[in-house]
């Protein structure tokens, strides 16, 4: 959560620094800060609020001027949103910004009050701030002090730093938290996430864990915690500036469901060799898969909906047990595991405290695992033994669609290849499966250009019920999930998704007169009793909007309204089902005046417990 920017160059740094910020909002937006050198000083302009609100107060206080300095969009943890714990926060000489938690803030703090420090905030990056001055009072060198200062502080951050008698110099320090060092023309950067410096240059280098930079006229210089100088590999982003950007979309959401067909495309096209699946190049052959006797799938939110999907998939083909964790729940539930377990952690942004936790528990405890992951070079990415990418571009909505679709396609190729490898279907079924799979690109595109309207109209019924219900059997109950996750994290309307058939046992006496039903009734084999289910709640009041498949016939007076989706077999149909899920979520927010983007309360990468 958080995001942070520093920057060391000739451009306007407030400029480049809000800029950065704009691109790293989804990490939090609860308020903004930066600070610059100017003229020698530094000079702090910060508010609560989004980071337009800080542009509007700097329109009115005017901005920093200079050529260096760092920046702060935040998500608050320790003490509420406010312009006084807002970043960044200072210290006699030093002034910081923070993304992460400092576990033992609490000590730290009562030891630096007990040597005449005060404070002004409720935040544990002040007292990350007050002990960087303590440190710097006693060595004047700013590097040391960053290495006591790391020494002394335990959970996962990310600094930048400014310290008052080194205005050519911007200092960042990197533990657990991500971070990467941007490297243009005669300037450099810092930031949380590769799109905060898509603009200037692609090219950057990934901070590891305890690696401190120091940007100046020469460039960026990095360090390890032995005050070493290191030689590290430059990488070059290959995402462009338009991943970025909004390009004529009135949001991001909106953007990212349009791009589905193509990322699902650029996700699967290159696991295929001849009509095959083939994850080979994920170091994932046949004798691997064969040695799997049980799968723990985990993950949080959107991804762990996604692990239900993969679940349905991987037992019905592969006939393979798997058990769909939620990772903050499987963390400390002593799991049961030995290697020939493996433990699939399914994250678009490879940071989730929670699915990183379980990850490390899982191998301490000899299971093999896999990541499926769509940031390169995340934390969850570099500690999985095999790994998968999904190759989405940068998702900026903090509501996840193309990512939950390419985990969708990936759990897919990775139920046809076990269940290839295991024996269970032969080469030409498998080869069928993968032209199925090639087919749901277009089929995606045909949903988004004919349910586009029908979904908005169908959501402007939706947008004043204060609660509805998503209901489904099978496939259409895992994809129920994530549609009620979508609807109620962004129109904030409250919703549950249940199994049909168990509403009789509890939740059917919520159904009052006009309460919404979302029915998803794709799955031919469970399609009558789906209907029994509607009739149900048909009988008791309820308006219900039935998701199914072109040229299915339903009995008359159980929808009021009709979602119509192109067919495939019915294994893949919570692709093309997922999109009006999505497209009346998004239209329900919209429709109520809601912010898409960025919902209240909520970050796109979770990386606090
Ligand atoms: O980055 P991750 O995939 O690990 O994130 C997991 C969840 O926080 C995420 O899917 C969340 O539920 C989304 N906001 C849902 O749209």
């Amino acid at each position: 959560m958080c995001g942070i920017v520093g920057y060391y160059g000739y451009r306007d740094c407030s400029d480049v620094l809000v800029d950065a910020l704009s691109k790293l909002e989804y990490r939090g937006y609860d308020s903004a800060g930066i600070a610059v050198f100017e003229d020698g000083n530094i000079k702090i302009a910060k508010s609560k609020g989004r980071l337009s609100d800080l542009v509007k107060k700097m329109e009115k206080t005017g901005k920093p001027k200079g050529i260096a300095g760092i920046g702060h969009t935040r998500w608050a943890t320790h003490g509420e949103p406010s312009d006084i714990n807002s970043h960044p926060h200072c210290g006699k000489n030093v002034t910081i910004v923070h993304n992460g938690i400092i576990e033992n803030y609490r000590k730290l703090k009562d030891y630096l009050i007990s040597q005449g420090k005060t404070f002004v905030s409720d935040t544990d990056t002040e007292v990350v701030a007050q002990l960087l001055d303590f440190y710097y009072c006693r060595h004047s060198d700013p590097v040391k002090a960053i290495i006591e200062t790391t020494e002394d502080l335990e959970g996962s951050f990310a600094l930048a730093i400014m310290f008052n008698d080194y205005p050519e110099y911007i200092f960042a320090l990197r533990r657990e938290s991500p971070l990467i060092v941007g490297v243009g023309e005669n300037e450099s950067f810092i930031a949380s996430d590769v799109p905060a410096i898509l603009k200037y240059t692609k090219n950057y280098y990934l901070l590891e864990h305890n690696e401190i930079a120091v940007l100046g006229r020469y460039g960026a210089k990095i360090y390890d915690l032995h005050y070493q100088k290191l030689q590290k590999e430059l990488k070059t982003a290959d995402w462009d500036m338009d991943a970025a950007e909004k390009c004529g979309y009135e949001h991001f959401m909106i953007k990212e469901i349009n791009e589905q067909p193509t990322s699902v495309k650029t996700t699967v096209l290159p696991r295929i060799k001849d009509g095959m699946p083939t994850l080979e190049e994920c170091g994932i052959d046949d004798s691997f898969l064969c040695g799997i006797r049980q799968i723990h799938i985990v993950a949080c939110g959107t991804a762990m909906h996604a692990g239900v999907v993969g679940k349905y998939a991987i037992e019905k083909l592969a006939r393979v047990p798997v058990n769909v964790e939620i990772a903050s729940e499987f963390r400390y539930k002593s799991p049961i595991l030995d290697k020939s377990d493996l433990v699939i952690i399914i994250s678009q942004s490879g940071e989730t405290a929670d699915s990183l936790a379980a990850l490390k528990l899982a191998k301490s405890l000899g299971a093999k695992t896999l990541g499926i992951v769509n940031v390169k070079g995340s934390s969850i990415a570099r500690e999985a033994e095999k790994l998968i990418y999904t190759l989405a571009g940068p998702e900026i909505a903090v509501a996840s669609t193309k990512a939950y679709m390419v985990q969708l396609s990936v759990m897919y190729l990775f139920a046809f290849r076990l269940a290839f490898a295991k024996g269970k279907i032969s080469q030409s079924e498998c080869e069928n499966y993968i032209k199925l799979l090639n087919e749901i690109p277009d089929k995606i595109s045909e949903v988004i250009e004919n349910q586009l309207e029908n979904s908005q109209y169908i959501a402007s019924k939706l947008i004043n019920s204060d609660s509805l219900l998503y209901i489904g059997r099978g496939l259409d109950y895992a994809l129920s999930m994530e549609g009620s996750l979508k609807l109620k994290e962004i129109s904030y309307i409250h919703s549950e998704a249940y199994a049909a058939g168990e509403l009789k046992h509890g939740t059917i006496s919520l159904v009052t007169e006009g309460m919404p039903v979302i029915a998803v009734a794709t799955q031919d084999d469970l399609f009558d009793k789906t209907i029994s289910n509607i009739k149900e709640v048909k009988a008791r009041g309820a308006t219900t909007i039935v998701v199914l498949k072109d040229g299915v016939e339903l009995p008359s007076d159980v929808a009021d309204y009709i979602i119509s989706l192109p067919k495939t077999i019915d294994l893949l149909m919570p692709m093309i089902a997922c999109v009006p899920l999505q497209l009346m979520a998004y239209y329900s927010a919209l429709l109520r005046g809601n912010d898409v983007d960025k919902p209240r309360n909520l970050a796109k990468s979770v990386t606090v417990e």
